[in-house]
């Protein structure tokens, strides 16, 4: 089972960016083969002038095409997603997330903005024909500390439950995901028909 995970936030000391780790760690503890990219860590360029051809945008919608499932996590900015994690899902092609599960993750200021993930990011994902986006998880940056010398982050209990929970659904969502037939089994399922309707 593959798992990429989006990291949204441009910036390195990032609080949506522990949420991501945590659940990498989760996942890839119950046997969950999980690949994490950064928007941060593409060029630039790419992004702004939408380059589908180049290498690490290409690389991208190979791994996306090989996923099972995806967490897209991102800051709450100015009321919506981050602008630069627009700027990469832009560049997925038209049915990209069909057959995958999505779980999306976002960190804002305060509560106030807690339904972006509804009123913005999920439409996106929709667009993409995301077979199933899961409820996702809000959490504002009171509940999350930075890790601090030898001290790993902090999550307060509400969210660390919460964060499990879902994780939990996701986890549950992945393995009961109708895989597609590839075209050969398909081909030699059809000329061993029996019936036909
Ligand atoms: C440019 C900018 C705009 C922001 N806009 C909002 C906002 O509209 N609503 C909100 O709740 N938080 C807003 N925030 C706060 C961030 O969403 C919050 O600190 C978040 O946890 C940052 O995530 P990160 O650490 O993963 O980058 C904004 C922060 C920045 C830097």
């Amino acid at each position: 089972m593959l798992v990429v995970s989006i990291g949204g936030s441009p910036s390195p000391r990032s609080r949506s960016g522990v949420l991501l780790e945590r659940s990498r760690q989760w996942l890839e503890h119950r046997g969950v083969e999980v690949v994490t990219l950064q928007v941060r860590d593409f060029p630039a360029e790419d992004l702004l002038h939408a380059r589908f051809d180049s290498p690490h945008v290409q690389h991208f919608q190979q791994l996306v095409a090989q996923a099972d499932g995806l967490i897209v996590a991102t800051p709450v900015y100015k009321a919506s997603f981050a602008g630069a994690l627009k700027t990469l899902l832009d560049l997925l092609p038209e049915r990209a997330l069909a057959n995958r599960v999505v779980l999306p993750i976002a960190t804002g200021g305060s509560i106030a903005h807690m339904l972006a993930v509804d009123y913005a990011l999920k439409p996106v994902l929709s667009a993409l024909k995301a077979q199933e986006t899961l409820q996702g998880i809000f959490a504002d940056d009171s509940q999350i500390a930075y890790a601090e010398g030898n001290k790993p982050a902090q999550l307060a209990p509400a969210l660390e439950e919460r964060l499990h929970d879902s994780l939990e659904t996701f986890h549950l969502a992945l393995a009961r995901r109708p895989r597609p037939v590839a075209p050969g089994v398909l081909n030699d399922r059809l000329i061993s028909a029996r019936w036909s309707i």
